[in-house]
């Protein structure tokens, strides 16, 4: 680390250091403009950070650490496509995905947007075929970022289905998940979206298989005519989805500049298209580009992302914090944890910075949620009043967009529903003395220490545009903290071994008398499970 960028991280140890003998409380009670000072309005998102612990200095200290990394270079670097996935040698340009089509983005002389939006015209295009081949489902097979993004955005814009195709997925290697999912479906009326940038993952290219015998049986058809008829590929291994037999017509491509955690925008993202449809996707895409604009433009001190990733530094290394905690109060956002931990935690849980040294300050930290109320029964106690602090993102939303209840059902229970989004940053941040009501538990028992720090995100309602700025705000915020760290944010080489082991695992089960290097722990176990 150079000694420049040391001397930031060092004022920002004392800034962390200074406030911890301040609170939150104190914080608003020294600055009557803070609830408004410390909202960031980015496209239609704002974000409220006045109940996390900083204030005007620690903010000055924070985005002179974002200056010192080179925070805006970089992301120069990125949006003009520079080959910043060092130990892949890729580009990495999600961002290209989502440009208006009058943009030019060059690559090693050749402008990519023709082409992103060549392959969007071609997606809706499959989509209207799609229907009118009389197709009511389309189960799309992929797994880590050829699931997680389409199938979180899926249900969050389930109000927003249009087509009349019905968009499922399936992602785990285990039979139950491709099993359950086929129970309800009937072959003559099901399509396949096979999606994998490699075309090689070993659970989406079993459950493939798996899939495709399953239509054969049900058209009474052999496998490759079934294949052809019915199976659909996203994929930047064209040739690996040819082989498998499908037609290069239903074969749409990905790009090596994409990344599979960034990937909901490409072509990934076609069984949300059948589902929302064209229009809708690309509102998606237009609330991410908004976004993308805000990241370039805003000043760092007013750029929601940059202060959602800094505002994640300070939470991780100056205070300590090893995890925190995302809580949409929306259940059409009940993966959005879920696709959040893999964005960040594959993006930047990483113990080398990008010339391959040990970092000298912890990365990503835990990231994990689930939507409130429901997390409020389970465990908000911990956070409340639990020995580690977590900090938490709550998302919410000013109106509901559920539908086929009475409105005014909808509009009582959507206030319930954000009083109590409102009444637990509350808690956290200010906490209570002790009630005294209860002579069975001491003042201990019933105290709320509060200074529990969170971000507020709201928005007016969860729609194709809300989502993609929502998503584009945390991937850009995942984008800042990688850089202040100092890692690649775009490789993610901590997956290989499982995935080498695995393989190794199955040969050995295969035919367990041939040499193995396995442990003899593993050699045990395969052992048991083989008798
Ligand atoms: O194992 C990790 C990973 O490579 C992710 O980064 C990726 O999103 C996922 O596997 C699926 O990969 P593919 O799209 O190539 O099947």
């Amino acid at each position: 680390m150079e000694e420049s960028v040391r001397r930031v991280w060092a004022a920002l140890d004392r800034e962390a250091a200074r406030l911890s003998a301040i609170t939150i409380a104190d914080l608003f009670a020294a600055d009557p403009d803070r609830a408004a000072a410390m909202v960031v309005n980015a496209a239609d998102l704002r974000v409220d950070f006045s109940r996390q612990r900083l204030d005007g200095s620690t903010l000055r200290v924070l985005v002179a650490l974002a200056e010192a990394s080179e925070l805006a270079d970089k992301r120069t670097a990125m949006f003009a496509g520079d080959s910043i996935n060092v130990t892949e040698q890729r580009a990495v340009l999600h961002t290209a995905l989502r440009a208006p089509a009058d943009t030019q983005i060059e690559v090693g002389g050749v402008d990519l947007v023709p082409d992103v939006h060549r392959t969007l015209g071609r997606m809706s295009q499959l989509v209207d075929e799609v229907r009118a081949s009389g197709i009511r489902t389309v189960v799309n097979i992929g797994i880590g970022g050829s699931d997680l993004g389409p199938a979180m955005a899926a249900l969050a814009l389930a109000p927003f289905a249009t087509t009349g195709i019905d968009a499922r997925f399936v992602s785990n290697v285990d039979p139950a998940d491709l099993a359950v999912c086929l129970a309800e479906l009937d072959p003559r009326t099901t399509a396949f979206v096979v999606s994998s940038k490699t075309f090689t993952t070993q659970e989406t290219m079993a459950n493939a298989r798996s899939a495709a015998n399953w239509l054969a049986t049900g058209l009474g058809l052999d496998v490759e005519a079934a294949v052809s008829a019915r199976v659909y590929a996203v994929s930047s291994n064209v040739a690996a989805a040819g082989a498998f037999g499908v037609p290069s017509e239903h074969v749409l491509p990905m790009w090596d500049w994409v990344g599979g955690r960034f990937s909901l925008a490409s072509a990934i993202g076609f069984s949300l298209m059948c589902s929302i449809g064209a229009e809708n996707f690309a509102a998606l895409l237009a609330g991410m580009h908004a976004v993308d604009r805000h990241f370039i433009e805003a000043p760092l001190e007013r750029n929601a992302p940059v202060l959602m990733g800094l505002v994640g530094v300070l939470n991780r290394n100056g205070f300590g914090y090893g995890s925190r905690a995302v809580i949409p109060y929306l259940q059409q956002l009940s993966r959005f944890p879920a696709y959040l931990q893999q964005l960040e935690m594959e993006s930047n849980g990483k113990r080398s910075d990008i010339d391959g040294h040990a970092v000298e300050r912890h990365t990503s930290p835990v990231v994990w949620g689930e939507p409130g109320t429901n997390g409020q029964h389970a465990f908000f106690q911990l956070l409340h009043q639990g020995t580690d602090v977590i900090p938490v993102d709550f998302i919410g939303a000013r109106r509901s967009t559920a539908t086929g209840l009475a409105d005014d059902d909808i509009a009582s229970q959507h206030q319930k529903l954000m009083s109590n989004l409102f009444a637990q940053a509350a808690a956290l941040a200010f906490g209570a003395p002790a009630a005294t009501d209860n002579p069975h538990a001491s003042g201990e028992h019933r105290a709320f220490p509060g200074n529990r720090p969170s971000t507020t995100i709201l928005f007016d309602a969860l729609t194709p545009s809300t989502l993609g700025q929502l998503i584009a705000l945390y991937e850009h915020a995942t984008f800042v903290q990688g850089v202040v760290w100092g890692i690649n944010s775009f490789d993610q080489w901590g997956v290989e071994l499982g995935k080498v082991l695995a393989n190794a695992v199955l040969a050995h089960i295969a035919d367990p008398a041939a040499p193995t290097t396995l442990d003899p722990a593993t050699r045990a176990a395969v052992a048991w499970f083989n008798a």
